[in-house]
């Protein structure tokens, strides 16, 4: 049966749809046959849909931010800022991960910029308050006459944070359920990948101007490939661009595209099956990592405010790959390939976000070559507006 795309009439601003219209629209998608249409335009734009976001979703999901190699010595920290909170990951002295909020308890002041380095403690640049890599006050100066103050009661708020076969996951929520729960499939499929075993070559980030839906919504098909990357992704797709999708769970879809040709590992013990398949899965809501032959890659889209996205992500090989090669020449290659890839992204999805103000756009109907994108819209439905 077909879905109607009549419900609006083009043009007509005289009645933007509510946000409940909006939320009802969305739980069409979680229907056994969900209507292979894309998602209202109005949800990428709504300031009462991104506080929803901000609060059903970034504020309790699992978001992968990095691979052990950023954060390997005591001191290494990397700051960032989800969906509008600032977020910082540390490295404690007790070789343990720390997530908190670095924003000082005496008067709000950012105890850290965006950005990564090593470092003792974090001292507030405002009055001196200074923090321990864990999150603990350490010193506060000039407090002693303030009855009122207890050190031992003040410190930085606390973040959920897990590592992962190497990769560093955090959830703004600090009794968030536990990650490995969610991905136990996962790790048996990858079982041969061996992941803990793996390097990362390169890291990387970009700010690209756009919703982060509108990020998201691409990763999830390879139809995209034949006109952002004709040049680039398109030739590697050598069994074509269809994808088989595998919606295991609310959080983990697994994509799987099949290779032409087998790709040949040099050290690792993948099988005929594993040799032609291009195996990705993704996280919900931002989170990703794909195999290719012998390298995996991993990439978050995460909200910095409702139309910018910081796009994180890494390449990783496994170590014994690497042994007698020219590491430095395989970085310059991967960045460069990355590099050019991302730019083809980014330039669309900023096209595509500069029209959502048009009062001519409206809902348009799916390829079967999209399955992807209706899962993560089945998510996304689910984390928002299912009752
Ligand atoms: S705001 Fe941080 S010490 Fe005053
Ligand atoms: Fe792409």
């Amino acid at each position: 049966m077909g879905h109607s795309l009549d419900r609006a009439v083009p043009g007509d601003v005289t009645s933007p749809p509510s946000t409940a219209d909006l939320l009802e629209e969305l739980r069409g998608y979680l229907r056994a046959d969900p209507p292979a249409i894309s998602l209202p335009p109005r949800l990428f734009t709504s300031p009462d849909v991104y506080e929803s976001e901000r609060a059903r979703i970034f504020g309790r999901s699992w978001m992968m931010v990095a691979h052990r190699d950023q954060l390997a010595q005591p001191g290494d920290y990397l700051a960032l800022e989800i969906a509008g909170e600032p977020v910082v990951i540390t490295r404690g002295d007790d070789g343990m991960l720390h997530g908190m909020s670095p924003v000082c308890r005496h008067r709000m002041m950012p105890l850290v910029e965006p950005g990564s380095g090593n470092t003792q403690d974090f001292t507030c640049p405002y009055h001196l308050w200074r923090y321990r890599l864990d999150g603990t006050l350490l010193a506060a100066t000039h407090m002693r006459g303030n009855a009122d103050f207890d050190p031992g009661q003040c410190r930085l708020p606390a973040f959920a944070v897990e590592e992962w076969r190497g990769f560093v996951f955090v959830n703004l929520q600090a009794d968030a359920s536990t990650l490995e729960d969610h991905l136990t499939g996962v790790d048996g499929d990858l079982a041969n990948y061996r992941l803990d075993d793996m390097v990362q070559i390169s890291t990387w980030t970009e700010v690209w101007r756009c919703n982060w839906k509108v990020a998201v919504e691409n990763s999830y098909e390879n139809y995209h490939a034949i006109g952002f990357h004709p040049n680039t992704v398109k030739p590697l797709m050598t069994g074509g661009i269809d994808m088989e999708v595998h919606a295991d769970s609310p959080l983990v879809t697994r994509l799987l595209t099949r290779t032409g040709e087998p790709m040949e590992p040099s050290v690792l013990p993948l099988t005929e099956e594993e040799k032609r398949v291009l195996y990705s899965f993704r996280m919900f809501p931002c989170s990703s990592l794909a195999t290719f032959g012998e390298s995996i890659a991993w990439i978050s889209l995460i909200p910095l405010s409702i139309d910018r996205t910081e796009v994180r992500g890494g390449t990783l090989m496994p170590a014994a790959a690497l042994e007698g090669a020219d590491v430095e020449a395989i970085r310059k290659q991967t960045e460069q390939f990355t590099g050019v890839i991302n730019t083809e992204d980014r330039l669309g999805l900023e096209a595509v976000q500069r029209t959502l103000g048009s009062r001519f756009i409206e809902r348009g109907h799916l390829s079967p070559k999209e399955p992807g994108v209706l899962a993560f819209y089945r998510n996304l439905a689910l984390a928002l507006a299912a009752d």
